[in-house]
């Protein structure tokens, strides 16, 4: 086990290279099972959600093999249950099911536990398999999904949170290969949903829509290998954008989509930092003055629910009373009573963070808990008075390619330490 060390009171100036993006190359691996011929991934971040997939594809039968950022998997035969030691520990492998169930008529999967950014029910996800003809069973903590033939349907895919990013994943992957046009109505509209439409139809997929509310799948016979870089990652992004933010002086972005960005740089705008941007990078400058403000987290292209915890972080020492509440995942607030101990003052009521600035934050002890949670404590011992300890370090390292590396080269002062 390790923890991070965050000296704090250094300020941050200069270029980040984003990696690519975490949650679009989870899906995207995952629809390599769609076809027996080899894919080839550019631009793969080196994280331990992305080793998981990798070890669930390889338990599948796939060939995988890793190059620095280039993974190639060829998925010639596979077999179509996921063990269970590997998948129950990242809910995301739950994407494997649509592929699965699209190439080979039928997936078992262990069913993703609850984590503590709150409940991660599958019921959308298995509404849509099932509209496409697939029988669906749970059984001893197993999702069973079969399917003689697939068929093309229309099919609404709402929960009372809006709609599901992994859902619209897995039901668009199901139904690349079934017969007839599927529609997917209330489809998530993350980047992370275009850039895997973009990977399917590179394989021979005829989608259009991905990006829109309304998703239009027009099954095929089978498809081909293909080659795809994975676009950046715009919750890393974010995140160097609040460590700007925090305890920047000037921090620049490299090789980022700052289009994916505009709802997370409008707030920050907000609160009182400038902007230059370019095609594909991003700076952020301290203003003349902070603002307190009030956030809402919701579905793209809504302020994303992934960087409400950093904010927060920023949030605790802006002068004034900032709101935040979360639509999407309303128990995300882990953070909180960590920043508390930190010295934030946030009190929590009923899915909302009521945040009152105070001057500076004392380093101190902290648990990180989730991934974004984690990185919101890391951001937040940037400007704290000492020294602030992260444990469970192994939550960031799910989610960001050598965080405390990036930030020292920023002129941060982090240390990596063996707990
Ligand atoms: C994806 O998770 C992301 N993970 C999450 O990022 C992100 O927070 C989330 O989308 C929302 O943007 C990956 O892409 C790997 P959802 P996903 O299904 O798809 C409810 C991170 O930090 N819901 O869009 O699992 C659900 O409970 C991670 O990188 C149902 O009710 O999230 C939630 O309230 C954390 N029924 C809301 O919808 C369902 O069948 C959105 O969940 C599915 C979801």
């Amino acid at each position: 086990m390790e923890k991070i060390l965050v000296h704090g009171g250094k300020t941050l100036e200069g270029k980040v290279r984003i990696s690519g993006s975490k949650n679009s190359a989870l899906p995207i691996l995952a629809a390599t099972l769609l076809t027996k011929e080899p894919c080839v991934l550019q631009r793969v971040p080196d994280l331990s959600d992305i080793h998981y997939m990798l070890t669930i594809l390889g338990r599948l039968g796939c060939e995988v093999e890793r190059a620095s950022g280039v993974v190639r998997v060829t998925a010639e035969s596979i077999t179509t249950t996921a063990p269970y030691d590997i998948v129950r520990k990242m809910r995301a492998s739950v994407c494997i099911l649509g592929p699965l169930l699209g190439r080979e008529g039928e997936a078992t999967v262990s069913l993703p536990g609850g984590c503590v950014i709150g409940d991660r029910p599958i019921d959308l996800h298995l509404r849509g398999f099932e509209a496409l003809g697939a029988a669906v069973s749970v059984k001893s903590g197993n999702v069973r999904v079969l399917a003689q033939d697939l068929h093309g349907a229309e099919i609404f895919l709402r929960g009372k949170f809006g709609s599901t990013v992994l859902g619209t994943d897995n039901v668009m992957m199901a139904a690349v290969l079934a017969k007839g046009t599927t529609i997917i109505d209330s489809a998530a509209e993350e980047p992370e949903v275009v850039d895997l439409a973009n990977f399917l139809n590179k394989m021979g997929a005829k989608i259009e829509g991905a990006g829109t509310r309304r998703i239009i799948i027009e099954g095929v016979k089978e498809l081909h290998g293909a080659e795809h870089e994975i676009i950046p990652d715009r919750i890393e992004a974010g995140t160097f954008l609040v460590a700007g933010a925090i305890a920047g002086k000037s921090v620049t972005l490299t090789r980022i989509n700052p289009r994916h960005l505009e709802a997370v740089v409008h707030p920050l705008q907000e609160a009182g930092f400038l902007f230059e941007s370019g095609d594909d990078f991003l700076r952020i400058l301290p203003g003349n003055s902070r603002k307190p403000l009030h956030l809402e987290a919701m579905p793209y292209p809504g302020f994303p629910t992934d960087m409400q915890a950093q904010m927060c972080a920023l949030l605790a020492t802006t002068d004034g009373i900032s709101v935040v509440t979360d639509h999407v995942f309303p128990h995300r607030f882990m953070h909180a009573s960590e920043l508390k101990r930190m010295g934030a003052n946030i009190e929590m009521n009923e899915g909302t963070a009521v945040v009152q600035g105070v001057p500076k934050l004392e380093g101190a002890p902290v648990m990180a808990s989730d991934l974004r949670a984690s990185a919101a404590l890391v951001l937040a011992g940037l400007s704290a008075e000492g020294i602030t300890e992260v444990n469970r370090v192994y939550h960031i390292d799910r989610g960001y390619e050598r965080i405390d590396e990036k930030l020292n080269d920023l002129g941060a002062e982090i240390e990596r330490v063996k707990a």
